[in-house]
């Protein structure tokens, strides 16, 4: 048996449940996404790891919220993770559960750790299949607060909702959930949080939302809904922060005096609500995609959210405030530019935008630590990690909808490769040269390599720039249909047509 190093037992303390996110070394393409659950040590000092899949076999629903109960009825005792969805129970070690489903579950294994400390030890997981050519560890973070461990104990917190922001009350806004027709699924969600102007609310309504999603108080995404609400072409923004085009918000300095700094951190609270856009916009035009591509852009909602509390809390913590300066919308620009194509949002948000805060976030740091700032840098170096997750998560789902050929396949069609296809993304939805230094690091830690994203120019908005071919579209032909009683006919040429998208013209 195959087994993959997921770090030392020492590094899984402040947590009682981690996710734990692998890729193939084989296929660039293949993710896993794993919950590790650590529960309290057994009586003889045992310690109780167990891991299992994080999409819940039934219907896909995450099971990082999933509720363990012990079923066993002799010393024994029998472990069972129950999904918040249906209450469907799955064995922790046989992934067994009574409704004849079956989850994947693996073997973990502590191992002495290859340091001096003679009592470390370091925990690997069973290797999922296929085991050809093993599996990386991209990513082990702590499930959320909720599960944070407490008092030295490795209990659970009973949070039913967690923290609003520390510094703004929220008494004078709406409240979080409306009185009237309160949002039901995910989608109803992301569409009532964009088009909520205040950000105080804003966050308050996505840490309400997502925890509802994960514990089961909704059911349902909601992507296939005939009656789901479309998103806002812009959303609103309230009166708090007066917005002016880009270029215009001013000059924020090196980040040496105490106004520069605030004029960065400003600069970075002014979020956009790219993971509800995702979810509301793309989700409904690609109901196909799986219940894992909305619970990771749900975690992507809630960091971003988390990312506006540190850092408007940050700014009042310095004498400032979330809207004391201008701020612009102007990376809206590039969610309106991509509205119409998963891949080209993937591309153009994930995987450069928020790359390209890879490269840019240990410099900001280091001129915060060199200023002497260090619990601004605390803040950014939260926000760093969490963003080599984002841009995980667009390398995963952008590789998931190359490898079946599309967001539009034909049918038997053929993988696309992933390089080309975001290289002539960027060039047909991106202005600009993508500019290095690149962090070359954690850019490969989110699966970039460079082949992706050097050397490359986007030519968005060029007047006489001829767009590359899309090949992530099928070509279309036209198949003349000379009367409707030559269907058999028509079928034949719309066979022959093979991959490309046939285009049926009737002439009477
Ligand atoms: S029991 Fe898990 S999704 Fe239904």
């Amino acid at each position: 048996m195959d087994f993959t190093h997921v770090g030392n037992l020492n590094d899984l303390q402040s947590h009682s449940r981690y996710t734990i996110t692998l890729r193939s070394k084989a296929d660039a393409s293949a993710y896993k996404s794993l919950i590790l659950f650590r529960l309290a040590a057994a009586e003889d000092g045992h310690e109780q790891l167990y891991a299992m899949e994080s999409a819940c076999p039934h219907l896909g629903a995450d099971m990082s919220h999933a509720d363990i109960e012990d079923f066993g009825d002799d010393e024994h005792g029998s472990l069972v993770a129950v999904c918040p969805w249906h209450r469907y129970d799955f064995d922790l070690t046989t992934g067994h559960s009574e409704t004849g489903l079956r989850a994947c579950v693996f073997a973990v294994e502590l191992r002495p750790s290859a340091t001096e400390d003679p009592t470390s030890r370091s925990v690997w997981i069973e290797s999922p299949e296929p085991a050809a050519g093993g599996w990386e560890l991209v990513e082990r973070r702590p499930v959320s607060e909720e599960f944070a461990v407490t008092n030295g104990q490795n209990g659970q917190s009973a949070a039913d909702l967690p923290q609003c922001p520390p510094s703004t009350t929220t008494m004078d806004l709406e409240p979080v959930v409306p009185e009237a027709d309160a949002p039901k699924t995910l989608v109803e969600w992301a569409v009532l949080i964009l088009n909520t102007s205040n950000p105080v609310l804003k966050v308050a309504r996505t840490r309400h939302a997502v925890h509802l999603y994960r514990t089961g108080k909704i059911k349902s995404v909601g992507q296939n809904s005939k009656n789901a609400p479309k998103p806002p072409d812009t959303p609103p923004r309230d009166g708090t922060a007066q917005s002016v085009d880009p270029g215009k918000t001013g000059r924020r300095g090196k980040g040496g005096s105490v106004k520069s700094r605030i004029s960065m951190l400003h600069a970075l609270a002014n979020i956009e609500q790219w993971a509800w856009d995702i979810i509301a916009r793309h989700g409904q035009a690609y109901p196909y995609m799986p219940t894992a591509f909305f619970s990771d852009f749900a975690r992507v909602a809630l960091d971003e959210s988390k990312h506006f509390s540190l850092l408007s809390a940050r700014l009042e913590q310095m004498g400032s405030h979330y809207g004391a300066l201008s701020v612009h919308a102007g990376l809206w620009d590039s969610a309106w530019e991509t509205r119409d194509s998963l891949l080209a949002r993937l591309a153009i948000i994930h995987l450069v935008h928020e790359a390209r805060g890879l490269d840019v976030n240990p410099v900001t740091i280091a001129k915060f630590k060199n200023a002497g700032d260090d619990e601004s840098a605390r803040v950014l170096n939260i926000i760093h990690s969490d963003e080599i997750t984002h841009v995980t998560a667009g390398h995963r789902w952008f590789t998931w909808l190359c490898a079946r050929g599309g967001e539009h396949p034909a049918p038997n069609a053929q993988p696309l490769d992933p390089v080309a296809t975001f290289r002539s993304n960027v060039q047909r939805h991106f202005a600009g040269a993508l500019k290095g230094p690149f962090n070359v690091t954690d850019r490969a830690q989110a699966g970039l390599s460079t082949e992706f994203y050097e050397n490359l120019t986007g030519h968005w908005g060029e007047k006489d720039f001829a767009e590359p071919a899309d090949s992530s579209q099928p070509k279309a032909v036209l198949v003349p249909l000379a009367f409707a009683g030559e269907k058999e006919k028509a079928l034949e040429l719309i066979e022959e047509a093979g991959e490309a998208k046939a285009i049926v013209s009737y002439e009477a």
